[in-house]
């Protein structure tokens, strides 16, 4: 039965879902190029360690208070302070997610022009052209806006739909449609002759890399992309039934979500030893270096290329989907409920108002370099105030709260189930929210800051 909120149907369906929030421009776009600066391979040993270590705790975590609260991310941070000052933490969240939201948004209307150009097999020439390409479009005023707002507006019909028949419905779609596709790039990709050393690079790890700022970006990238941070974990748990194995399920997200961030590599890095492009080209790697490589690795197949282009544009978009509707849902949750309006006006709010920061987005990307904050463009700022700023001490506020201030029954009967399931995980857990996850938040956080 499906209450008044909504909720999941199946486990599959929590799975998918979640899976989906977490699977997203992170994996594809943004680990490809953090493994290519950071050294390959010992850097996805740091970050695994990242993963399970710290971020599986603070998912966990995340779970507990979303469920155990069955509300939007204000109001289950405020039902467990209560008069404490810790219900802040989900208005955070709900601030945090619009910002993200919006400058996300703009990343994927990219993603969106790209296919299209894909398609219509716009992005054909040498090297200097992909660039000006690139450089001209994000520049114009009009047309990265217009795919921005297609795709807030995109998400936004998903989202209106609810809980089951909208984001559930859609994840058991996109997320087969995102694996298939990822597999055949990967295969076309690995197959290319040199693509060996490619791989080599993302398996064989050189530990003389492993410094300080390995482990900043691997912790940063890691909670980045399990959604850690911003309470949306916390919203979908709001909608887990009862039998729901939350350590169980966080556990096979996060090991999704890292299959897929290895799987990105290995769709990249193969292609691009195989044309000796060096890998760590940075934030540009997918709409520059890549399209470059395409047409070079399949210069003697166009077609196969023509098809590869638009697969692996299609696949970022629909990795990006299934993250903005999880971001999207956080607000559109918060308003309705708290408004105690419809969830269609509720989702209304949300969209208006992230169509708005993604207008400021796009617009400083290049068509109006005047909008600065702090010396940066909005979009870079709005991703460093998220990345650096608001999701590590969202997380570090979380694990704080849990571990030291929520009576420990109700964490216990959370994880356990009301003690129909093993609670071995249970000691552990406490510990590393208390104490492991804290700490090493605050280190890291300390240091994007400069401090330390
Ligand atoms: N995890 C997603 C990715 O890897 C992005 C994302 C979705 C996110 N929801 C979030 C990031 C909430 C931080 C907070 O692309």
């Amino acid at each position: 039965m499906e209450n008044s909120r909504g909720n999941f149907g199946s486990k599959l369906g929590v799975i998918l879902a979640t899976a989906g929030s977490a699977v997203g421009l992170g994996n594809i776009w943004r680990f490809p190029y953090m493994t290519g600066q950071n050294g390959g391979a010992a850097f996805i040993l740091v970050y695994i360690g990242c993963i399970f270590l710290l971020g599986l705790p603070g998912m966990v975590a995340e779970f507990v208070i979303g469920r155990h609260s069955a509300a939007n991310a204000a109001r289950a941070y405020k039902n467990l302070a209560g008069r404490g000052p810790w219900g802040v933490i989900g208005y955070m969240g709900v601030f945090t997610s619009m910002i993200i939201l919006g400058f996300y948004a703009v990343v994927a209307g990219w993603c969106l022009q790209y296919l299209f150009a894909s398609l219509v097999g716009q992005i054909h020439g040498d090297a200097t052209f992909v660039k000006n390409y690139f450089t001209t479009f994000s520049s114009d005023p009009f047309r990265p806006l217009i795919w921005t707002v297609v795709f807030i507006l995109v998400t936004h019909a998903v989202v209106v739909k609810g809980v089951r028949k909208g984001i559930e419905k859609a994840s058991k779609i996109l997320m087969p449609m995102l694996f298939i596709l990822l597999l055949i790039v990967v295969v076309a990709s690995c197959s290319l002759p040199g693509a060996m050393k490619g791989v080599e690079f993302l398996f064989h790890p050189d530990f003389s890399k492993v410094n300080q700022k390995v482990f900043y970006e691997a912790l940063g990238q890691g909670f980045f992309s399990l959604s850690l941070g911003t309470a949306c974990l916390c919203t979908y748990a709001s909608y887990f039934s009862r039998q729901t194995n939350l350590v169980g399920s966080a556990l096979q997200i996060a090991s999704i979500d890292t299959l897929i961030a290895i799987l990105a590599g290995l769709m990249i890095f193969p292609a691009a030893f195989a044309v000796g492009v060096n890998p760590d080209s940075g934030p540009s790697l997918i709409f520059i270096t890549l399209p470059n490589v395409f047409q070079q690795a399949f210069g003697s197949a166009p077609l196969i290329g023509y098809v590869i282009s638009i697969a692996f544009y299609a696949l970022l978009a629909l990795a990006a989907l299934t993250s903005t509707i999880s971001m999207h849902e956080i607000g559109t949750a918060f308003f309705y409920e708290e408004l105690h309006i419809s969830r269609k006006k509720g989702a209304w709010i949300e969209t208006t108002v992230c169509v708005i920061i993604g207008i400021f987005c796009s617009l400083s990307c290049g068509a109006v370099p005047a909008l600065k904050l702090f010396g940066m463009s909005v979009m870079n700022f709005c991703d460093m105030l998220t990345a650096n700023i608001l999701l590590p001490l969202g997380s570090f506020l979380t694990c704080i709260f849990l571990g030291w201030f929520i009576p420990k029954q109700i964490v216990k009967d959370e994880i356990t189930n009301w003690g129909t399931l093993r609670h071995t995980a249970y000691g552990l857990f406490l510990f590393m929210v208390r104490f492991v996850c804290p700490v090493c938040i605050a280190i890291v956080f300390l240091h994007q800051l400069g401090v330390i």
